[in-house]
């Protein structure tokens, strides 16, 4: 067994884990994270995605060990004040979810996707996410969701920038 120390959505926790055991598994069981989902558990479907400083892993083949004295940040992180993030609300305002059981993959995803690109085309939004497996949706509504999310995490910056009194930087669509 190892000790490491994870510090995730903000929080530093010491645990102690089998050397082999997948993030996924730590997080749901030892630190009660069940926002994370474990679909195939061998990397295919995108469900178990978290953000290891900033990019995105597939938390099932990601060895916990790994991600010793890292920045960890699951879907539990990104919502604000306990307010859903821009990307949430937009998958909400714009359907896209169903069952929901891929959507905290797919938010994370698109998170990291537009902290490197802010307004991506719908191209861009389909590469992004073609390691995110949907069952439901069809993906037409996901993808608009995401295009829905660029412009309002465009629009908060802005605000955010403006009540700084600085000028933004990016303009986003
Ligand atoms: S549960 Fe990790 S990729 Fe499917
Ligand atoms: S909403 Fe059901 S799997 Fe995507």
């Amino acid at each position: 067994m190892h000790a490491i120390t994870l510090h995730v959505n903000g929080t530093t926790h010491r645990v102690v884990v089998d050397p082999i055991a997948p993030l996924l598994r730590v997080l749901r069981d030892e630190l009660g994270l069940t926002g994370t989902k474990e679909g195939c558990g061998t990397g295919y479907c995108g469900a178990c995605t978290v953000l290891i400083e900033e990019l995105p892993v597939n938390s099932c083949l990601y060895f916990a060990v790994d991600a010793d004295n890292k920045r960890v940040t699951t879907i539990e992180g990104l919502s604000q004040d306990g307010s859903l993030s821009p990307v949430q609300q937009a998958f909400v305002d714009n359907g896209g979810l169903q069952c929901g059981y891929c959507t905290p993959g797919m938010v994370v995803a698109t998170q990291a996707l537009l902290d490197d690109t802010p307004d991506p085309s719908p191209e861009q939004i389909r590469s992004a996410l073609a390691g995110n497996i949907c069952r439901c949706t069809g993906y037409q509504s996901i993808v608009k969701s995401v295009r829905a999310a660029a412009g309002a995490v465009g629009r908060s910056e802005a605000a955010n920038e403006t009540k700084r009194g600085r000028t933004p930087v990016r303009s986003r669509a």
